[in-house]
């Protein structure tokens, strides 16, 4: 059967290594809708393996209202119905006592994570009850799990998108949509560029395994829940 995967954030280091899990278990009609911040695409590898019929680009900053407005516009133009969505956009990660955290920050991790995941699922989740089957991974954080310092706007952000999950999962759990998430703690990427080194070390070294999380592990825990028929309201902790 035909797969459409929308990834919103796709352009995301997790989204790439989600993609490519995904793409082991190929099937040659599955079409690709991807999301990023920006109007030029850099998914140069992905057209390579799948070819540009079955990949649709479309770049918008959900930092503005207008931006998701736009993705919206240019996602009906398409005309396809997701049967996967995965949603990880976020802007980069700020460590920050709660004292100094702006609003402008506090509006920034809700615009681009909350409300694009709000209004994006007001139109897609109605589509996938219309044809009763849905996939649906949020991208939480495992700070939704504990007490956190120093990132606070950020775990607000994360809190108010489990709460949508739960409202969605609650709505939908009986029209044949799966509504999951996963919880990562900290993975090497260039969303972690803004924290001080001495706080990564200390996290690293507070883990198990005295290293942070593979990102190679958090995709294989998507497309678990991805590919889990019964699971729904699942929030799978990746931590260390
Ligand atoms: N890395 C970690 O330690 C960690 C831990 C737990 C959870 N996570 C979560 O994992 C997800 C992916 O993170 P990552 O580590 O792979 O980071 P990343 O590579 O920095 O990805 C961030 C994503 O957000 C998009 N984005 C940023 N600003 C945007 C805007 N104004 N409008 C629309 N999209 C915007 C980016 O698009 P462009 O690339 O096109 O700009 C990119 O797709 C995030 O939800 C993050 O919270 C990360």
């Amino acid at each position: 059967m035909k797969r459409v995967f929308l990834f919103t954030g796709g352009t995301s280091e997790l989204g790439k290594a989600t993609i490519l899990r995904l793409l082991q278990d190929k099937n040659g009609d599955d079409e690709y809708i991807v999301h990023g911040s920006s109007t030029s695409h850099k998914l140069k590898w992905l057209e390579d393996k799948i070819g540009n019929d079955k990949l649709h680009y479309i770049g918008a900053d959900f930092s503005r209202r207008a931006g998701v407005d736009a993705f919206l516009a240019e996602f009906k133009r398409l005309e396809l119905v997701p049967t996967h969505w995965i949603h990880l956009p976020a802007p980069s990660l700020e460590f920050t006592q709660f004292a100094k955290t702006s609003l402008i920050s506090m509006d920034k991790n809700l615009q681009i994570g909350v409300y694009s995941a709000f209004s994006i699922a007001q139109v897609i989740i109605p589509q996938m009850k219309k044809v009763k089957r849905g996939k649906v991974v949020f991208v939480l954080s495992s700070c939704i799990l504990s007490k956190t310092k120093y990132m606070a706007s950020y775990s607000i952000a994360k809190h108010a998108l489990l709460g949508l999950m739960q409202s969605l999962v609650a709505e939908y759990e009986s029209s044949g949509i799966n509504i999951n998430a996963v919880a990562p703690s900290m993975m090497q990427t260039q969303f972690i560029n803004q924290i001080p080194e001495l706080a990564i070390s200390s996290i690293r070294e507070s883990s198990r395994l005295n290293k942070l999380v593979d990102i190679s592990d958090v995709a294989d825990g998507i497309s678990f829940l991805l590919s889990s028929k019964i699971m729904s309201g699942v929030v799978l902790p990746i931590t260390l």
